[in-house]
């Protein structure tokens, strides 16, 4: 349909056209040159202490000293330096058995996108703790697993238990899942490179990656002795970075598409307290960026890099500070929406999740398994 010009609009028109050509010969009005001024009179902040201001907007909010309303202020946000806790040496880590009763074959409705039939998986630090219950649900998913550790006893111990439990779990199956044992220092390049081999040539192929060796300790930053925080990087920093690489460059090689997981931690984003460890948070920041950094990076590859940020989960080794530092348990858990620490368990979800088709479009992300800590 053409188009209506109505003589009213016309004339509007034209009128608007009018003022606009007036405006363009208008001369236009130049102001005065600014006298030089000081940008501020006021003196500056860091001449007066911040409890003498006596703005409005101060006595809004505070203007005492620190400490002057009580022992209260700010004691929930910082830390202490009188905890200590150094990582146990290898003698007085507590082990930690495959979990029961929930691996077993089940008809109930799920997709099959979240299977890992086919697929061979290897687990850092997956001798105890996080990365034994996640390679348990590697195994549960359907796939072969290599545990990788320092403590390579421990790793065959669990890895005879993972299969047990699994038999016993699924009583007549056909086919035992195949679960090794390797021994590696994760932040050595030669160990890592000598288990990719040796796996490869155990499982013929490694489709899926989960780094789970780290640890924590805590002490100031100031005391902190530079040997230990030089290995607490090279554990958790340089371990992460070698496997990773390692495993790519062997999908790689067999132009296969698959996943990576790097376990990071909530202290990657938040700053925990009362216990100061400030390596290890800047350590689980980095893991946390190598996953979106090598996400970008192996894309075109088919590889995906994730990571996942668990909270305060209860491990036989978290149990032990716990049990040494009792009041720490209840300042954790008033911290946390969930009011509660996590299981190790509460993992095997999201792992199998990241590892498997059910996220192919997920890469660089970061799934936070913390009862809601760091929303809060
Ligand atoms: N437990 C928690 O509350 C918690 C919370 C957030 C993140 N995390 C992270 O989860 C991961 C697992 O922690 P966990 O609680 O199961 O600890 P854990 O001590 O129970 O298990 C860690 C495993 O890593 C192995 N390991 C240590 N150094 C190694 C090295 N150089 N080479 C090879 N293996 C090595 C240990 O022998 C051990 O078997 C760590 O990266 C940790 O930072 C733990």
């Amino acid at each position: 349909m053409a188009s209506i010009i109505r003589p009213q609009m016309l004339r509007s028109a034209l009128r608007a056209s009018a003022t606009a050509s007036r405006a363009a010969t208008r001369p236009v009005k130049v102001a005065p040159p600014c006298q030089a001024r000081w940008l501020s009179k006021s003196s500056s902040l860091r001449d007066q202490p911040p409890w003498d201001d006596n703005t409005d907007h101060d006595s809004a909010s505070t203007t005492g000293q620190p400490g002057e309303s009580g022992e209260h202020e700010g004691a929930l946000a910082r830390t202490d330096e009188s905890i200590k806790v150094e990582y146990p040496e290898e003698e007085d880590l507590p082990s930690s058995m495959p979990v029961q009763g929930r691996g077993g074959f089940h008809f109930k409705r799920t997709l099959a996108a979240f299977s890992l039939e086919g697929r061979v998986g290897v687990v850092t630090g997956g001798a105890r703790g996080l990365g034994l219950v996640m390679a348990q649900a590697l195994v549960a998913s359907g796939a072969n697993v290599a545990l990788v550790d320092m403590n390579k006893e421990e790793a065959s111990r669990s890895a005879e238990g993972l299969v047990a439990t699994f038999e016993a779990e699924n009583p007549g199956v056909e086919h035992l899942p195949k679960v090794t044992a390797h021994y590696c220092d994760v932040s050595s390049p030669t160990s890592v490179n000598q288990a990719i081999a040796e796996i490869i040539k155990e499982h013929g192929q490694i489709d899926n990656l989960v780094t789970s060796a780290g640890f924590t300790e805590n002490y100031d930053a100031i005391s902190y002795p530079h040997d230990r925080i030089q290995k607490l990087w090279g554990v958790n920093v340089d371990g992460t970075y070698l496997w990773s690489v390692g495993v790519a460059k062997h999908l790689m090689e067999r132009k296969a598409q698959g996943s990576i997981v790097m376990i990071g931690s909530m202290s990657g984003a938040i700053v925990n307290v009362p216990q100061p460890q400030a390596p290890y948070n800047a350590a689980k920041a980095a893991v946390r960026h190598l996953a979106a950094s090598l996400a970008v990076e192996w894309a075109h590859a088919g590889i995906r890099v994730n990571c996942i940020s668990p909270g305060y989960m209860l491990t036989a080794l978290t149990k032990k500070i716990l049990d040494d530092n009792p009041d720490l348990k209840n300042k954790w858990t008033s911290l946390i929406p969930q009011g509660k620490m996590g299981r190790p368990e509460d993992l095997m979800g999201a792992v199998t999740f990241l590892s498997s088709d059910a996220s192919l479009y997920v890469t660089g992300a970061d799934l936070r398994v913390d009862g809601g800590y760091t929303v809060t």
